[in-house]
């Protein structure tokens, strides 16, 4: 069988024009150089996607939540428990702890016909836990600040809470209800957000002027404290810091003609008379706020060794409304507004001269309430928070908002900024020779950046702490309690 041939056209005489030559040749050198382009770009590409993914921030995509089920017992009035009972235990503790385990937060939510508007209202309840060689009992009161003991006499809300406004006696006439308008508003003592130590001794806190010292071991209250009497502070966060010694920092605000600031308190660890509280406090720097009229929220700071790190974020404190809310009918709460226009400010204070540093970091608008973390490292703050990037979640903490059921309830949960565990580091000696448009952080281990801009400002941005999934992990308490990071500094003590 005779192979088939091919019979190749002869082009040895067969000339074709220079034009063509031209173009054949440009054709091929055209295809060499993109195969060439291609092989660079497939080589670059797998560069480039690790390089995005190590540096971009990723944003958290939260699926819906459906059918979650009803909290409302957890923001329900309850009765006080104020004789020991034996509690049921679950599991085991070591045989060797001994010692109270410390919590409050609010537990009566009406009194009379009057009934409170905001999960942080409620009139503060202490639980204690008592363990000791493997068991444990338990008893709880009601605080009897002057706010519980008013409201009870008077069987409605005589003063006002953050979300709830006190209204006028009933049985006064249209005119005294008019004029008490203008009078001046008592300030709530009823201290339901944290317990807190001062000199070795326990408060119990909230964010107004007031703490109330109580006995841990009867839960009963022995003093009421005014911070105003010792410091020109204007009230106290509920998280405080301790160094090794015991020494407390905390931050207040004051507000006067000269506007508002932020102030940095320490208090001695020493008692000079047993009967001493918090004596000897000190303000040891002051924060101009960036408007005078309108100071940042802030429910705590963070602390390192050597520095204290205030955020000043665009949650924004309206002193004229709040000053007015009385005559306007509104509460405080209504004084508070999320400004997202503004960026978050980080302020660093060296604790041990009062000095606020010169660097101005900045970053995004987000809103945190509670740090988790802080240290030093190479020369660097690095700090820890719980952010939101909606700062808009304390209005939804109403209690009709917490009580819905069923589809309502799904509503209100996905309508609350979810809150992120984010890590910023802030370079601590940033000097005018530092070059612009590079991450001056040093640190190896976070993609965290801090860029220097034209204008001197710090550019921070953040590295996530969080696993990807982290909403579709934990369970209801968690969910609910992630968006506010939730207050965890309740105290625990040996006896
Ligand atoms: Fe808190």
């Amino acid at each position: 069988m005779m192979a088939s041939q091919v019979v190749k056209p002869d082009t040895r005489n067969c000339k074709r024009p220079r034009e063509l030559e031209i173009f054949l040749h440009f054709v091929s050198n055209l295809s060499t150089i993109a195969v060439g382009f291609l092989s660079v770009m497939i080589r670059w590409i797998s560069v480039l996607k690790k390089y995005v993914e190590s540096t971009r921030q990723k944003k958290a995509i939260f699926s819906k939540q459906e059918r979650l089920p009803c909290i409302a017992p957890l923001v329900t009035t309850v009765e006080e428990t104020p004789q020991i009972v034996s509690a049921c235990v679950r599991g085991h503790f070591p045989q060797w702890l001994r010692g109270y385990l410390l919590r409050v937060g609010p537990g009566k939510f009406e009194f009379g016909k009057d009934k409170y508007n905001h999960w942080f209202d409620g009139m503060a309840l202490l639980h204690q836990f008592r363990m000791e060689k493997g068991t444990v009992t338990y008893r709880s009161k009601f605080l009897q600040s002057d706010t519980y003991k008013a409201n009870s006499v008077h069987d409605r809300i005589v003063i006002s809470e953050f979300g709830t406004l006190a209204v006028p006696d009933p049985c006064k006439n249209v005119f005294e209800r008019f004029l008490s308008k203008f009078e001046v508003p008592a300030i709530t003592d009823n201290t339901n957000v944290n317990y807190v130590q001062y000199k070795g001794d326990y408060y119990l806190s909230t964010e107004t002027n007031f703490m109330n010292k109580v006995d841990i071991k009867t839960l009963e209250k022995t003093e009421k404290v005014d911070w105003r009497k010792f410091i020109a502070v204007n009230g106290a966060t509920a998280h405080p810091h301790y160094d090794a010694d015991g020494t407390a920092y905390n931050m207040g605000n004051s507000y006067g003609s000269h506007g508002s600031c932020y102030n940095v308190i320490r208090v001695p660890p020493e008692k000079v008379d047993l009967g001493e509280t918090i004596h000897g406090a000190q303000v040891i720097c002051s924060i101009a706020s960036a408007e005078g009229m309108r100071p940042s929220y802030y429910h705590s700071f963070g602390m390192t060794r050597n520095y204290v790190i205030f955020i000043e974020q665009p949650l924004k404190m309206n002193l004229w409304k709040v000053v007015t809310s009385k005559i306007r009918g509104k509460s405080f709460a209504d004084g508070i507004s999320w400004e997202p226009q503004y960026n978050t400010r980080f302020h660093v204070v060296d604790k041990h001269t009062g000095q606020l540093l010169p660097g101005m970091y900045y970053s995004k608008p987000f809103v945190t309430f509670h740090q988790i973390n802080a240290f030093e490292d190479q020369g660097c703050v690095v700090i820890d928070l719980c952010c939101q990037d909606d700062g808009r979640s304390l209005e939804v903490y109403q209690l009709q908002n917490l009580r819905k059921v069923g589809e309502g309830l799904d509503q209100v949960y996905n309508s609350v900024g979810r809150s992120f565990p984010r890590r910023f580091v802030l370079p601590l000696h940033v000097s005018l020779n530092d070059p612009e448009g590079q991450n001056l952080s040093p640190l190896s281990y976070s993609s965290a950046s801090a860029v220097k801009q034209a204008d001197g400002k710090i550019w921070c941005s953040y590295e996530n702490l969080h696993p990807e999934g982290l909403e579709d992990e934990g369970d209801l308490e968690r969910r609910w309690l992630l968006p506010l990071g939730t207050c965890v500094c309740s105290c625990t003590r040996n006896q």
